[in-house]
């Protein structure tokens, strides 16, 4: 290990890591982020290491452990080079001839290639319609570097941003660097990052804390976890340059307890930084003193807003206080405490590095930069993806996303995590960017965007998400605590069919007063989801309510599924998969679905096949009457037994 004493040791050492890099060895990087991890990358892993060691090719091929590469779905992703050939979906028995053909022989395995709409293979991981419109600054080294190897980042430029600041720039330098780049907060408010910088930094005290949000409690949300896991130094470094130009001595990172893998490579990076001494009483041999804890989070939304982050640092139940004084001024212990999040700090290395001018060139006017974004829901590539500030959500939802599954339409997108909006079909080709979809009544929030189609009930989400909102409530103050529960009460009615009329304008005036008197902005954004899907899908709630109809088809407690006698023919598929038995009829006799035993799972709808479209699903009207028992099918061209 070497100690980096001085900036020209870290010089040094690249040069030393670049000197020994021989580019034409063969490498094989396998993603090894939590997303591939569930698809066994591990195994993989492991095959590999035993195939080059069969071979007799122990280093002469260099193996990569990485982070997500952001496309999780389709783990896990193996990219070969120098080649650069990536495979998709790959598993421990397809390694052998991954190493016999494309290692050793540079072939190529056309099966295990990302396929376009027209069956092409694709070669590289960058032409791959997911990433080709991705502008990835920020996610897109973790492809390169082996986050338990802090050596891997020095190579790629790690810490020169860090070197840069100490050695060219005073604190107060830094900092306005930040400032000119309008570095917006990732992690919800969009709240100007070298604003917060300066009070924690004015603030009178002789300690000043920064800190690191990874609680990331959106449900659907990953890319802090993501980038905590796969580039653990980046934000280190953004950390450490944090902490410089604020004048810090002590930083927290505080990450949900449910990300093990992050925890465990955070944990490797301190350590190696700490061996480096990037971090200790001399960081670079600057006399800059800094130190870093992690803290690990028990796994509860509201402990991610600031104030109740901090409570849990200094060891106290993470719930909110008033902030009647900002935290910046009085955090942890009293102290003036800057809090970013994971996203925010990984920006910072690329900003001191390339310029706040280079930065500002990027995004939109209010917006600067690119965010990621975590792209799930009904859309057919699901994962992370990092776009310029202004994209047009279209581009996201179509060109990244390839559109929606099963030829479906679009009906919305959720933005902003659990407490953001809907933003509906005619909006489609919003920029966005935080005021813009501010501005559509949701938010950008940590960049969640959950897609939803024609078969996704409004009301429904709305009730999903505040379920979650009220269950994350700490319950400190009464309108989050009773107006969630209350609103959740008719959200659920409505959804089961005993909305009243008033329910909707009910709901508008609680509404109001959670946003307006709730402690924290858990409570004070709550209520968005249902407001959003009330102004735009204001129809769906008439449905419910007045003809007890979900139009989506959605709500268990408005639908029925009901056989067509004059399109059944009795080829018994729904009966066969029934797994209550709710189904009735034989051979050459028409199905009938006895209601008052079905689940209303949908199982015989699935399986109907689509030439006889026999089964109905039916809401908001009444089943028609069930034809008498043994009653014949009628035979169409076609039909089953013909
Ligand atoms: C209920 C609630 C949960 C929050 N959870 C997170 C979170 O998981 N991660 C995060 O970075 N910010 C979260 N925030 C926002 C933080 O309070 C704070 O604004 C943010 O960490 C500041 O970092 P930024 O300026 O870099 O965005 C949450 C806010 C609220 C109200
Ligand atoms: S974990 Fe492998 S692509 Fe995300």
């Amino acid at each position: 290990m070497p100690r980096l004493n001085s900036i020209a040791d870290l010089e040094r050492h690249r040069s030393e890591l670049l000197a020994a890099h021989d580019a034409d060895t063969p490498r094989v990087t396998i993603c090894s982020g939590t997303g591939c991890h569930a698809l066994r990358s591990d195994k993989v892993h492991e095959a590999f290491v035993d195939e080059l060691t069969l071979g007799g090719l122990d280093g002469r091929v260099d193996l990569l452990r990485t982070g997500c590469h952001g496309f999780c779905e389709r783990g896990t992703i193996v990219t070969i080079l120098p080649q650069e050939v990536t495979y998709l979906q790959v598993k421990p028995e397809d390694v052998a001839e991954i190493v016999a053909r494309t290692v050793l022989q540079g072939e190529v395995i056309d099966r295990l290639l990302y396929r376009d709409g027209d069956g092409v293979g694709i070669l590289r991981e960058d032409d791959i319609p997911f990433y080709r419109h991705q502008t990835p600054f920020v996610f897109g080294l973790n492809r390169f570097i082996d986050p338990k190897d802090i050596d891997t980042y020095i190579v790629q430029g790690g810490y020169a941003a860090l070197a840069k600041a100490l050695d060219q720039m005073s604190p107060q330098q830094a900092l306005d660097e930040v400032k000119a780049a309008n570095l917006r907060g990732r992690g919800g408010g969009g709240f100007p990052a070298g604003a917060k910088w300066q009070t924690t930094r004015d603030a009178p005290s002789d300690v000043r804390y920064v800190v690191v949000n990874a609680d990331e409690g959106d449900p659907g949300a990953y890319m802090d976890r993501s980038l905590l896991e796969g580039n653990p130094h980046r934000v280190l470094e953004g950390l450490i340059i944090g902490a410089y130009a604020i004048g810090a001595r002590h930083g927290f990172i505080y990450v949900r307890q449910e990300y093990p893998i992050a925890v465990e490579n955070l944990s490797f990076a301190l350590d190696q930084a700490h061996e480096y001494g990037l971090l200790g009483p001399s960081v670079l041999g600057s006399g800059m003193a800094f130190d870093v804890r992690v803290h690990r989070g028990a796994g509860a939304f509201v402990s991610g807003e600031s104030s109740a982050l901090m409570c849990a640092i200094e060891g106290r139940v993470g719930e909110p206080r008033p902030k009647y004084v900002r935290t910046s001024v009085s955090g942890i212990w009293g102290k003036p405490t800057n809090l970013n999040n994971v996203e925010t700090w990984a920006t910072v290395p690329l900003i001191i590095d390339k310029g706040a001018e280079w930065f500002t060139g990027i995004g939109t006017k209010t917006s600067k930069g690119t965010k990621i974004f975590s792209l799930v829901g009904k859309v057919n590539n699901t994962g992370l993806v990092e776009v310029p500030m202004g994209m047009p959500l279209r581009q996201v939802v179509y060109d990244m996303g390839g559109g929606i599954p099963k030829g479906r339409a679009f009906k919305a997108v959720q933005t902003g995590g659990p407490s953001g909006g809907v933003i509906p079909e005619r909006l489609l080709d919003l920029p966005v960017d935080f005021d813009e979809l501010d501005k559509a009544g949701s938010m950008m929030g940590s960049g969640g965007m959950i897609v939803l189609d024609e078969d996704t009930c409004m009301v429904d989400t709305a009730r999903y998400f505040l379920n979650f909102l009220a269950e994350e409530s700490c319950g400190k103050c009464v309108p989050c605590r009773e107006g969630l529960y209350q609103m959740l009460e008719i959200l659920n009615r409505i959804c089961t069919g005993d909305g009243r009329e008033g329910d909707i304008e009910l709901l508008e005036e609680i509404v109001e007063t959670v946003q307006g008197w709730s402690l924290c902005a858990l409570g004070g954004s709550a209520p968005n989801p249902v407001i959003s899907t009330i102004v735009n899908f204001r129809a769906e709630y008439e449905a419910h309510i007045r003809e007890k109809a979900c139009p989506a088809g959605a709500c268990k407690a408005l639908i029925s599924y009901y056989i067509d006698p004059q399109k059944c023919q009795a080829c018994m598929l729904c009966l066969k998969n029934c797994a209550v038995g709710a189904i009735s009829g034989g051979k050459k006799l028409v199905h009938v679905v006895d209601q008052d035993t079905c689940t209303k799972c949908g199982t015989c709808f699935d399986v109907c096949p689509s030439r006889f479209d026999a089964v109905v699903k039916i809401s908001g009207v009444p089943v028609p009457e069930a034809v008498p028992e043994g009653t014949q099918v009628t035979r169409k061209r076609g039909g089953a037994n013909e």
